[in-house]
């Protein structure tokens, strides 16, 4: 079987043979294709992305029909396992899983590079009380990189690997101290004998002891979240890394764009949308009402629907699980109940069944962020210290693959025509 395919242009009578590789044509290929020699050639117009491969990547695969996620090959379900997300973040910038050595040097590293400038405190105090806390991250990781101008050589491969470290390490510092600043308590610095979890937890709740011993069911509870949410293919915000590190701009601002996009409440900012929608619902008894509200357009169900998910999102499974561990040491989330009325009548009502509109990842991870203490500003925070090193990988993807180039997507115009430019007095009213 040829792996071409032939295109008649019914405007000129002319056929056109393009390569198919992977599944894809290339967009570049349709530009042979023209009705005159001035005409610019063919363009695809797909806004949204939604049936453009953007890159070539081998850091994480989704079959959204199945409801498969895998890192590097590794299914989702094993990681959560098994793993830790140490563990995941090495195996998402390398491609493989670490040998005992290379975990305990990793660890080490990490471990080494928590700390954050003192300057840093400076500029927390310019926020307001009531800042939200993913406004604050996002502001921070563009302060970070003026600490790191080193950091713009993004061409070098060891200052890439140096500031890969110093992000994933100090991204918990950085969110601790804003949920620290938000509720008026004193930074607590990191402490290096602690795990990644249990040092972020200390920063978080540590108040007038030497040190904040998590329980151990909750420090893994947070531990198997963070492997959760730490790559997800070409979302928006790593499709966001992947662009502003296109243009060669620093890791930090990169990922300040990334963490930009992953704050709106149709992506990362969905979990805490859940937390608000279900508190509006206020009882089981509204759920019904609801959903008929959802369905007359009136607001979305979040937590419900994905892109590329059209099955249940592997990620729900194993978080509305965790969720009966977590709740069995913190209580039942009162919201609870109400969720899983939504889900049951929401799976069963024609206008979500025949959408494909399953629950994802944001649907219950709320619920225990909640049930820990966290307030909702910091629930997508807690989704961006994870996700942190899935952008790297992918903008790390990025930089070394030959193919790419600044992201520049082209246009229709649908302005003007050429018009001479009238003065002000000759505007009229
Ligand atoms: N509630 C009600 N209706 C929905 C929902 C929802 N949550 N999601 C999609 N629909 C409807 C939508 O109105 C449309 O209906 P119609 O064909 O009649 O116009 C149809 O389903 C297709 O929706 P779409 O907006 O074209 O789908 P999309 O792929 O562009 O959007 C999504 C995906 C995740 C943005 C969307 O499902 C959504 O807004 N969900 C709620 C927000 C949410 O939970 N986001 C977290 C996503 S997972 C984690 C992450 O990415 O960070």
């Amino acid at each position: 079987m040829a792996d071409t395919i032939t295109i008649t242009d019914n405007r000129t009578g002319k056929q056109y043979e393009l390569k198919v590789t992977d599944g894809t044509i290339r967009a570049l290929d349709l530009r042979q294709i023209k009705t005159s020699d001035d005409d610019f050639g063919l363009m695809s117009y797909d806004p949204a992305f939604m049936n453009t491969a953007s890159c070539r990547s081998a850091i994480t695969l989704i079959d959204g029909d199945k409801g498969i996620l895998r890192y590097r090959g590794y299914p989702i379900e094993q990681l959560a396992e098994s793993s830790n997300f140490l563990e995941v973040a090495w195996l998402l910038l390398r491609g493989e899983l670490p040998t005992a050595a290379q975990y305990a040097d990793w660890t080490h590293q990490i471990t080494h590079h928590t700390y954050v400038h003192e300057y840093l405190k400076r500029a927390m105090d310019g926020f307001q009380h009531d800042a939200h806390a993913m406004g604050k991250l996002t502001a921070f990781l563009a302060t970070l990189s003026t600490f790191y101008p080193k950091s713009k050589a993004v061409r070098d491969p060891k200052v890439r690997e140096e500031h890969i470290v110093k992000i994933i390490a100090k991204m918990p510092t950085i969110a601790a101290w804003c949920f620290r600043h938000s509720v008026g308590r004193p930074y607590v610095y990191p402490d290096n004998s602690l795990s990644y979890c249990g040092n972020f937890i200390n920063m978080l709740f540590n108040i007038g002891q030497p040190r904040f011993d998590p329980d151990p069911i909750l420090e893994r509870a947070l531990d198997v979240l963070f492997i959760l949410h730490a790559d997800h293919e070409q979302n928006c915000s790593a499709n966001a890394a992947r662009a502003v590190g296109s243009a060669e701009t620093d890791p930090y601002c990169s990922l300040a764009a990334a963490s930009a996009a992953l704050y709106g409440p149709l992506h990362g900012g969905a979990n805490e949308a859940v937390l608000r929608m279900l508190g509006q619902i206020g009882d089981i008894k509204n759920v019904p009402a609801f959903i008929d509200s959802c369905k007359g357009g009136s607001g979305r169900l979040m937590g419900f629907g994905h892109r590329v998910y059209k099955n249940y999102d592997p990620r729900a499974k194993i978080i509305k699980e965790l969720a009966h561990k977590v709740f069995a040491v913190t209580g039942k989330n009162p919201a609870l109940e109400i969720a899983l009325e939504l889900e049951k009548i929401a799976l069963n009502d024609d206008y979500f069944v025949k959408r494909k509109l399953y629950p994802n990842v944001d649907f219950y991870s709320g619920l225990i962020y909640q049930a820990m203490g966290f307030p909702v500003e910091m629930f997508p925070v807690l989704f961006a210290i994870p996700r942190a090193a899935g952008w790297l990988a992918q903008w790390q993807e990025m930089l070394a693959d030959n193919d790419q180039k600044i992201a520049r997507p082209r246009q229709i115009y649908t302005g003007s025509d050429i018009r001479d430019f009238v003065a002000i007095d000759k505007r009229g009213a």
